[in-house]
C-alpha cells in the first residue's frame, strides 16, 4: 500500500519516506471554501481584492507546490525548522502542500517579465497589473498543527506583493507624494488611523545591502499606507455590520484603529515586520511583512526593481468581522452555518444550538527510542475522527522516577459541527485511536 502513488486533485506523485500528507487532509484541497461565493472566507477575499484594484488578482492557483517554491526559492536555509515533516504536509520530497501563500511569489514575479501567459491568465482581471507588477495570492495553505477552536491544518493566506522601478521610487522620493500614487485607494469611510511604529531598523533587522536607506524607507511607508487603508476599511465596515444586527456593545463604534508594527524575521524579507492592530480593546496579530528580499526579484529577472510583500491569515480576520467562534465552522456544511451570509455582505454570526459533546481520555507511555511527535498524534486523530475531533488536549505528563518512562495523558473532546453524535460511534472512533497510536507511534497503553 505504502509503494502506491499518492493522488492530490486529479494528479498521481511517487511516494517517499516523507510522504506524510493524511487522505483526510488531501481532502481539504478540493473544497475550495474561496470560491463558494457567499462563504465568509470569499466575502473577505473579495473585500480585499476590492481594496486592491491595481494588483492582479490570483485565487485558483493549486496548493501542490514543489519544495523549491515554498523554502529554496524564499531563502531558507536547508535546515529551517518549517521544513520539517513534523511541520509540512509532504507529498514526497520534492512537492509538498504549500504552507504559505509566498510560495508563489518568485513563480508569479518571474511569469510576467518571461510573460509566461498560461500562469498570466489565472488573473481573475488580467489588465490591473499585466505583467504581475502588483500582485495578490488567495488561497488555501497547510500546516501540521494542534487542534482547537482557532487551529486547523488548513487555512487561507492572502499575500501581496507590490515592486517598482528603482527609477519610480526615485520620482516619489522627490514628489514625497506617496498619496497621490495610484496604488492607494481611497478611504470611504473617513476614519482615521493612528500609525505607531515601534520598530527600530537595527542590526538584526536591516536595510539590505542592495538597498539604499531611502529606497527602504520608502517601500516600507507605502506598504504601511495600504495595509493600513486595507485594515481600517475593513474593520470599519465590521463595526457598522455590528451596529447594524444590534450587536453594538460588543462594537462600541470604534472609529479608529491603531496599529503597531512589531519586529519580525522572515528569511524572504529585510527588514520584517508584524502588523498588529487594536480592535475592540485586543491588538490583533494581522500579518507578517517586509521588504522584499532582493534575490527574488534577482532570480526573477528584474533586477531593477524592489518591493515590499505581506502575507495574513484570512481566518483570524473572517472569524472576527462575521462573528463566528470556532474556525471548524468554516467547514462546515450545516445549512445554519452556509445559510447565514451572502455575497458582499458581512453580518454577525448568530449560533445555533450546539450538539453535545464527549470527552475521552487516553494515557499512554512513549516508546523508549523517545521518538514521538504530537502532531503525529492530531492527525491520527483528525485522520480518523475528522470534523467530529473539537480539540486535543495534553492535561498529564509524568515520568515514573522508577523506570524512568515517560507517560502521557490526552483528551480527546469529541462534538460534531452538524449532527448529533452517539455514544456508540464515538466508542468506536475512540478505540481505533487507541489501536492506531500502538501500532503507529509505538506507545503502550496504559
Ligand atoms: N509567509 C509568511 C507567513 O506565512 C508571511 C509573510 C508574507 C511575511 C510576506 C513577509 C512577507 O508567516
Amino acid at each position: 500500500q505504502q509503494s502506491e502513488d499518492i493522488r492530490v486533485l486529479g494528479s498521481s506523485y511517487g511516494r517517499d519516506k516523507w510522504t506524510n500528507a493524511t487522505p483526510a487532509i488531501l481532502e481539504k484541497t478540493g473544497r475550495d471554501l474561496l470560491h463558494h461565493p457567499s462563504h465568509p472566507l470569499a466575502i473577505l477575499k473579495e473585500l480585499i481584492f476590492k481594496e486592491f484594484p491595481t494588483f492582479a488578482h490570483y485565487d485558483n492557483i493549486s496548493p501542490v507546490v514543489s519544495t523549491y517554491q515554498n523554502f529554496d526559492s524564499l531563502g531558507f536555509s536547508k535546515d529551517h525548522p518549517g521544513r520539517s515533516v513534523t511541520d509540512t504536509y509532504y507529498i514526497n520530497q520534492d512537492t509538498l502542500l504549500r504552507t504559505h501563500t509566498s510560495a508563489h511569489q518568485l513563480q508569479l514575479l518571474a511569469a510576467g517579465k518571461k510573460d509566461d501567459p498560461e500562469l498570466l491568465a489565472l488573473a481573475n482581471n488580467s489588465s490591473a497589473s499585466p505583467r504581475n507588477e502588483r500582485f495578490l495570492v488567495a488561497a488555501d495553505v497547510y500546516r501540521r498543527d494542534e487542534i482547537d477552536a482557532s487551529h486547523y491544518p488548513v487555512f487561507h493566506q492572502m499575500e501581496g506583493v507590490c515592486t517598482f522601478s528603482r527609477a519610480e521610487i526615485q520620482k516619489h522620493i522627490r514628489n514625497r507624494n506617496i498619496a497621490a500614487d495610484t496604488t492607494s485607494s481611497t478611504g470611504e469611510s473617513g476614519s482615521v488611523a493612528k500609525l505607531l511604529d515601534t520598530t527600530v531598523i537595527g542590526d538584526d533587522n536591516p536595510v539590505q545591502p542592495e538597498h539604499s536607506e531611502e529606497e527602504a524607507a520608502f517601500l516600507a511607508d507605502h506598504m504601511k499606507q495600504m495595509m493600513n487603508n486595507m485594515v481600517v476599511q475593513i474593520l470599519t465596515k465590521a463595526v457598522a455590520a455590528q451596529k447594524s444586527t444590534g450587536d453594538a456593545d460588543a462594537a462600541g463604534s470604534q472609529t479608529e484603529f491603531p496599529v503597531r508594527w512589531i519586529d519580525a524575521f522572515f528569511p524572504f524579507t529585510s527588514p520584517s515586520w508584524e502588523m498588529e492592530v487594536l480592535f475592540q480593546g485586543e491588538w490583533l496579530e494581522i500579518c507578517g511583512c517586509g521588504v522584499m528580499k532582493q534575490a527574488i526579484l534577482d532570480d526573477a529577472g528584474m533586477p531593477d526593481r524592489v518591493g515590499w510583500a505581506f502575507g495574513f491569515g484570512l481566518e483570524r480576520l473572517a472569524m472576527l468581522l462575521f462573528g463566528i467562534p470556532d474556525i471548524r465552522l468554516f467547514w462546515s456544511s450545516d445549512p445554519r452555518f452556509t445559510g447565514q451570509f451572502a455575497p458582499g455582505q458581512i453580518n454577525t454570526f448568530k449560533p445555533f444550538s450546539r450538539h453535545p459533546a464527549c470527552t475521552k481520555d487516553v494515557s499512554f507511555w512513549l516508546p523508549e527510542s523517545g521518538d514521538f511527535h504530537e502532531n503525529d498524534l492530531m492527525d491520527m486523530v483528525r485522520e480518523i475522527a475528522g470534523d467530529l475531533v473539537e480539540g486535543v488536549k495534553l492535561i498529564d505528563s509524568f515520568t515514573h522516577p522508577k523506570t524512568g518512562k515517560a507517560s502521557r495523558c490526552y483528551r480527546i473532546n469529541y462534538c460534531s459541527m452538524d449532527r448529533n453524535v452517539t455514544n456508540e460511534e464515538i466508542n468506536t472512533i475512540q478505540e481505533q485511536v487507541r489501536q492506531r497510536i500502538v501500532s503507529q507511534l509505538g506507545v503502550t497503553l496504559r
